[in-house]
């Protein structure tokens, strides 16, 4: 399934300057699960799959930075990621990223900027 651009992932006032947020698209097993960060004006999307062991990034919804939210946390080992860049700082997967997704924020919400196809995007483990 490839989801267009233009799909709205959350209206952009819901996403706090410098806080995160979760979505996801598709339904099932496996839909794309993604988060936000917003630093003033802009956004950044990416898959919420740590490049370490491939698990999710948080533990409770809208949750992916370190308390005083300046990096973005994976809470299964640690690892600390840029909020603007999505490398790994600190880490067991230091020196890896965070897989991008485009988003553009257009008419006060926050909206896919290319295609994504779920289908590259999710890792599925049998
Ligand atoms: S799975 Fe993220 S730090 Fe290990």
């Amino acid at each position: 399934m490839i989801f267009p651009a233009g799909t709205v992932l959350c209206a952009f006032a819901d996403i706090a300057d410098g806080a995160s947020k979760g979505f996801t698209l598709g339904e099932g097993d496996w839909p794309l699960r993604g988060l936000l960060v917003r630093l003033g004006d802009a956004v950044y999307g990416y898959v919420n799959h740590c490049p370490h062991a491939g698990h999710r990034l948080n533990f409770h919804p809208d949750r992916f930075l370190t308390p005083d939210g300046s990096l973005i946390l994976c809470l299964s080992h640690g690892a600390l990621f840029d909020k603007a860049s999505g490398r790994c700082v600190e880490g067991p997967c230091r020196g890896e990223a965070l897989k991008r997704l485009a988003v553009k924020v257009e008419s006060g919400e926050v909206r896919l900027a290319e295609p994504a196809d779920l289908e590259k995007l999710v890792t599925r483990y049998w």
